[in-house]
């Protein structure tokens, strides 16, 4: 018997080296000290001993058992500490790895100029109205001066949804509405996407934008006009920037002009952009026409007004130097990543 618990000590010596996780190591106390285990069996075999034997048999026994209880536990310990290192080995973050990049939206180059132009124009104290897309005739012709048949509306390639409703060609219909629905003083900016059947190419889409500016008060005249489109000017491209009128036609507005900006390319010395003479042209203005402001509910004995829109596309163009307008609708994400 002294025999055979010597050789269980062995075995369990040697078993407990093997042990690589603590399942196995119960499965190894269960093994030898169990109810079914080895020692146990053992103890139970003691009936067949001589009385005399049977106290220092069961001391050498209990012994035995108090020393696997000792390896189990040393193991126990010694493979808790293992795991935790392995643990903290694999939870390891390292602080210094740079983070990725996170790849950051942009705004379009037409939102960027279009925000510089509300806060130029908000300065001077004017407010952001906006209209329908969709729009009446009445709104987009008939109350700017521009009755059915009249040949100005063939300058305007409208698309027409039925007989009365078009895609806005221009953003001027916010000024009749604005003046049906309001008392001077008016004074507002109306930016928005018009739309022209034009074919898209390098100086045309079918659909682009424009900011139209209205004022209409007392003694309102051209100078303020001017005063104020030179404000303009400065403010988006700086001082040493000025505007040109020159006369034109529009049947809203009475006199009516093109309004020329020194190229900002060149400052006025003539180049390419500007295709030598020093003026780029980006908007049509007029003192409105008193027919628009009857129309419109407004008294034009007491009241004038003057009114501008403004080609957005254009302004973007020949500030980013864009030679083809298709760029701004494409989504080229090699376009559009540029203005960041
Ligand atoms: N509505 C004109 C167009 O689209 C632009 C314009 C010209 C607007 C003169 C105005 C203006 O308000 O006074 O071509």
């Amino acid at each position: 018997m002294q025999e055979t618990i010597r050789e269980i000590l062995k075995e369990a010596r040697a078993a407990l080296e093997g042990v690589k996780s603590a399942a196995d190591l119960e499965a190894l106390r269960v093994h030898f000290q169990g109810k079914k285990g080895r020692l146990t069996a053992l103890l139970r075999g003691m009936g067949e001993l001589a009385a005399e034997e049977r106290p220092a048999m069961g001391a050498l026994i209990n012994s035995a058992r108090e020393t696997i209880s000792e390896m189990i536990e040393l193991r126990g310990i010694a493979l808790r500490k293992a795991e935790r290192v392995l643990r903290l080995e694999a939870e390891a973050v390292d602080v210094t790895e740079p983070r990725p990049v996170p790849s950051v939206g942009a705004l379009h180059p037409l939102s960027m100029v279009l925000n510089d132009l509300v806060d130029i124009f908000v300065g001077l104290g004017y407010e952001v109205v906006e209209g329908p897309e969709v729009e009446l005739d009445t709104y987009n012709f008939e109350l700017l001066n521009l009755p059915k048949n009249h040949p100005a509306r063939d300058a305007q390639d409208t698309f027409y949804i039925e007989d009365n409703i078009v895609l806005r060609t221009h953003t001027s219909p916010v000024q009749a509405r604005t003046m049906l629905a309001r008392k001077p003083p008016i004074r507002i900016i109306c930016p928005g996407r018009v739309f022209r059947a034009d074919e898209a190419d390098a100086t045309h889409s079918p659909n682009f934008h424009q900011i139209e500016g209205l004022l209409v008060d007392r003694n309102i005249t051209m100078a303020d006009l001017k005063g104020t489109l030179d404000a303009f000017a400065r403010g988006l491209y700086g001082e040493g920037i000025t505007t040109r009128f020159r006369p034109s036609f529009f049947p809203f507005t009475e006199p009516s002009a093109e309004v020329d900006l020194t190229c900002m390319a060149c400052r006025g010395a003539g180049c390419r952009i500007c295709k030598g003479t020093g003026w780029i042209e980006v908007l049509g203005c007029g003192m409105v026409n008193p027919k628009v402001l009857d129309l419109c509910g407004i008294d034009s004995s007491e009241y004038t007004g003057f009114a501008f829109g403004i080609g957005l596309e254009r302004i973007a163009m020949m500030k980013y130097g864009i030679n083809d307008m298709r760029f701004f609708y494409e989504g080229d994400l090699r376009f559009l990543t540029q203005f960041r």
